[in-house]
């Protein structure tokens, strides 16, 4: 009999290929390059002695070998999942409390973090505080959370803060704005618009502010708001231009009720960040959450 030793990585990489049925989606789907899932499904392979996939033109499929071990991943995936819940029931991970702070902002993409772990941990009690940035400051400051997500942490605050994607802040305007089709705009072209803000304590107005600062521009503040939605609902009025991040505006982008300006320096490049106090004792749930968090990037 024929001892085959897959590793783990081997098959989950190779599972994700044989659900998708492509090494482009899958490599997409795990974040890592198409060499590297080739590499796996290659190596996984060597170990098992026959070809898991037929390549026919543009199409792949499973050979008999293939469909075993796509069953043989399936069955040690969830196995594991077993496994780890029971051990969750140990530590005493599958009930209790988590409290989690966003900002206005990260709270476009955080809910749907959220949704996976309720969905993962039905009885644990989940609350979602989502304010603006300086007062989220003042929670971390008072040690009211467990965990926070948000815009790059001010330094000198004894804070543990780890990026987990990016935030590009992209500069939107009504589609039948003047600069709406226009491509390669200058700089110099904003100088005469209006601009929507934030409030000040936004995070997202400080960031911006302070790379205009920095790349030397100044842009005119005709109008300031306390929520994200009132600066799209603005500027799709045509009352000016707004700067936001882009995971505020991802749908309107996609049905054109809002345009991105094509304007040098933007997108101005941000990063959303996973925070805690460093003398916080995470309970056994927020560090579950947490862990979950980092892992998915
Ligand atoms: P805010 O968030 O603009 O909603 O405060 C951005 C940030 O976290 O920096």
């Amino acid at each position: 009999m024929r001892k085959i030793k897959p590793t783990l990585r081997q098959l989950q990489v190779f599972e994700s290929v044989a659900d998708e049925l492509s090494f482009t989606r899958a490599s997409e789907k795990l974040h890592l390059s198409q060499p590297a899932v080739s590499i796996q499904v290659k190596q996984l392979e060597e170990g098992v002695g026959l070809p898991l996939f037929e390549h026919t033109r543009k199409k792949i499929s499973l050979t008999e070998a293939g469909s075993i071990i796509h069953r043989l991943s399936k069955t040690i995936r969830n196995e594991l999942e077993d496994a780890g819940e029971q051990i969750d029931e140990l530590m005493g991970i599958q009930r209790g409390r988590l409290d989690v702070t966003v900002t206005t902002t990260a709270s476009y993409f955080t809910s749907r973090i959220l949704a996976d772990f309720a969905r993962k941990y039905p009885d644990i009690a989940i609350s979602l505080d989502v304010t603006n940035r300086e007062n989220l400051l003042k929670q971390l400051d008072s040690n009211q959370c467990d965990l926070a997500i948000m815009g790059e942490p001010p330094e000198g605050l004894d804070l543990e803060s780890t990026a987990i994607m990016e935030n590009p802040l992209v500069l939107i305007a009504s589609p039948d704005h003047p600069l709406a089709n226009r491509r390669r705009i200058p700089v110099e072209a904003l100088g005469d618009q209006g601009f929507v803000f934030r409030e000040p304590g936004s995070g997202t107005r400080a960031a911006i502010l302070r790379v205009l600062e920095e790349k030397g521009m100044s842009i005119p503040i005709t109008m300031e708001m306390t929520s994200n939605e009132a600066i799209k609902q603005t500027v799709q009025a045509g009352l000016g231009l707004g700067i936001v991040s882009r995971y505020t505006v991802e749908l309107e982008l996609e049905t054109g009720r809002l345009v991105e300006l094509d304007v040098r320096h933007f997108p101005l490049r941000r990063y959303w960040y996973l925070v805690r106090r460093r003398d916080k004792q995470l309970s056994p749930v927020a560090q579950r959450f947490e862990s979950r968090v980092l892992d998915r990037e």
